[in-house]
């Protein structure tokens, strides 16, 4: 028995290192799942990666709302039912301090991770209300419930997806549809290389250095890995969490404990 047996479930970001990870174990655990990404050559590479039938490939755009409107569509159409929504697509954008950001920066960064997490609540939700249940993860980051150097556009971002997790809480709490949000530490992976060389660029010392430092700030002392985060993901997908909603949850080493 698996612990999402018959359950299905959406996941945007799919083809990065935390979507395909907890779509790995989510398919382990008995869900069909629906893998959205606007990397489509990725997404094929995963597909045939995990070569099950269980899983769908969906190419779309999270600030396009038309494509948000598809991959729900496409997700319903093939499996006539949404039970766990991981909203999960982003990007880190450009590394500097906010006299030196572009506002195009600040643009692209809200739009992927605020418009494109908000975009999929607007169309999902619906889904879940008519069903009476769901479960919806939004990934924050530990930078949306701090300030972050260096990270303004990634941090503000990150911050509005906790308003809007804590909101589409409570307007969906009486249909028993729940959501709460994720805020990991780094992981190891592509968007903490990015930021490394960007923070070195910055601080003009080596990306070794760079990932030392913050691996020093993280009292477990190292990085997470995809796996600790979709753990996570899985227990707030899982109804092991039916009581939990428009909560925070840290996977952060112990981050958290320093503020
Ligand atoms: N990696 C970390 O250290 C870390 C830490 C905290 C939070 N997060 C958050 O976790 C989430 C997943 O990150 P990851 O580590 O898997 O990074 P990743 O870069 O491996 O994956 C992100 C995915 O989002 C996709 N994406 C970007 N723009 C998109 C768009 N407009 N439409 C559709 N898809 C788009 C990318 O193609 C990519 O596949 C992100 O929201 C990120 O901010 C990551």
């Amino acid at each position: 028995m698996g612990r999402l047996d018959g359950k299905v479930a959406l996941i945007t970001g799919g083809a990065g290192g935390l979507g395909r990870q907890t779509a790995e174990l989510f398919l382990n655990e008995g869900a069909k799942i629906a893998l959205v990404d606007i990397d489509v050559l990725k997404l094929d590479k995963i597909r045939n990666e995990l070569g099950s039938e269980n899983i769908i490939t969906i190419e779309a755009d999270v600030t396009n709302e038309s494509n948000v409107r598809y991959y729900v569509e496409q997700t319903v159409n093939e499996f006539d039912q949404i039970d766990i929504f991981f909203n999960n697509a982003g990007i880190i954008g450009e590394i500097g301090s906010i006299d030196e950001q572009s506002l195009g920066n600040f643009n692209k960064v809200l739009s992927i991770n605020t418009t494109g997490a908000f975009l999929g609540l607007k169309h999902v939700l619906p889904v879940m209300k008519r069903q009476q249940q769901g479960t919806v993860i939004n990934t924050s980051s530990v930078d949306g419930l701090r300030g972050s150097p260096n990270l303004s556009p990634y941090s503000a971002s990150k911050h509005a997806v906790v308003g809007l997790t804590k909101t589409a809480a409570l307007e969906n709490a009486a249909y028993n549809v729940r959501v709460n949000s994720i805020h990991p530490a780094p992981v190891t992976g592509n968007m903490m290389e990015t930021v490394e060389k960007g923070l070195s660029a910055v601080q003009e010392n080596e990306s070794s250095e760079v990932k030392e430092a913050l691996t020093d700030s993280i009292p477990m002392g190292r990085y997470a890995e995809s796996e600790d985060i979709s753990k996570v993901v899985l227990f707030l997908a899982s109804d092991d969490s039916d009581f939990v909603t428009g909560s925070q949850y840290r996977v952060d080493g112990g981050m958290g404990a320093t503020s």
